[in-house]
């Protein structure tokens, strides 16, 4: 049995967004905390965990298409207020960068809340986020939400891998929610030296068998596949959180999509839009997570 997250209404809107602080985490992420003013429309505060909103970063020509982003936390939620929100950034490319520039005060268009986000299974007893560098981001939300179901019989787990131990970000933040927490590093400078996935896959041996598991993921491609590799060998429910390029975020342009199995598997596949059908999709429903077109 599965349960959504939020039940309250989170048709998208758009709204002016501005920026009360952009805290830099290392020299590649930032922190952006935002306000959302006021409007009568404003459904952000409903925004369910692996939800996102598009940035229209200036209102000149540059950077011209606005970006996707993960809703990391929603802090105050009012049904029609205002409300404050989080976005965990890192420096890719044009967009990112001039944001990294931008002051407290200065005003944003964001749309969203956007696509599907993850779905809380109720009925496993095991549930496992996996997150690989940025994509911490992605399910922060859902980390809060899990772990307020944690009890005797609920066991919430998160693997979070970084490239070292300076990109390892909101260790502090992510202690708070008292779940077991295991961090590994590619070259060993913080947590267990490895891939995320190693993690993962220790972790599936050990309780292989004894346990009923809900695996949710959003990072890298390369990690995506491994943790999907990993959860059809022992059996686990997998929802993971694709990552494309987009342009409107509501399924029009059809610049995003991804193969998906056709229901009744002819034509063998079809395309779905990350930004509307997911970003968050469940493993079976996927041929691959590469961006074949
Ligand atoms: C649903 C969703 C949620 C996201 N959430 C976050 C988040 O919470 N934090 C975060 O830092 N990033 C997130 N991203 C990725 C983020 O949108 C891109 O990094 C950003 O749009 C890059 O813009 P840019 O102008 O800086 O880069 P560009 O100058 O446009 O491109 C720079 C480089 O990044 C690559 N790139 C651009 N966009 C993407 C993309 N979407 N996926 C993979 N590669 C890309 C380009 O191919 C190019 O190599 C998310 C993406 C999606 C689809
Ligand atoms: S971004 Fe346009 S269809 Fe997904």
């Amino acid at each position: 049995m599965t349960t959504q997250i939020s039940a309250k209404s989170n048709a998208p809107g758009i709204f002016r967004s501005t920026v009360i602080s952009n805290r830099k985490l290392n020299p590649n992420c930032f922190l952006m905390r935002l306000m959302l003013e006021e409007t009568k429309t404003a459904s952000l505060p409903a925004a369910s965990a692996g939800q996102f909103v598009m940035l229209r970063l200036s209102n000149s020509v540059f950077p011209f298409l606005p970006r996707p982003f993960g809703i990391m936390q929603v802090h105050k939620s009012k049904p029609f207020g205002a409300c404050i929100y989080d976005i965990l950034y890192q420096i890719a490319g044009t967009g990112t960068r001039f944001m990294s520039t931008l002051k407290p005060g200065y005003v944003m268009q964001a749309f969203g809340p956007l696509g599907n986000g993850f779905t809380i299974n109720t009925g496993v007893n095991t549930h496992v986020i996996i997150a690989g560098g940025i994509g911490i981001a992605g399910v922060f939300m859902l980390v809060r939400e899990l772990s307020k179901k944690q009890d005797a019989n609920n066991t919430i787990h998160l693997f979070y891998g970084a490239k070292t131990a300076r990109d390892a970000v909101l260790l502090k933040e992510l202690k708070k929610f008292k779940i077991n927490t295991l961090l590994s590093t590619d070259d060993g400078s913080a947590g267990q030296k490895g891939f995320v996935t190693d993690i993962y896959r220790n972790f599936s041996a050990k309780i292989k068998g004894k346990r009923t598991v809900q695996v949710y993921a959003c990072g890298p491609d390369v990690m995506l596949n491994e943790v999907m590799n990993v959860a059809k060998n022992y059996s686990h429910l997998c929802q993971i959180s694709l990552d494309r390029r987009m342009a409107c975020g509501i399924g029009v342009c059809r610049g995003c999509v991804c193969k998906t199995k056709s229901p009744d598997k002819s034509p063998e596949f079809m395309y779905s839009t990350v930004c509307k059908d997911g970003p968050v999709f469940d493993m079976n429903s996927l041929t691959n997570t590469k961006n074949e077109v």
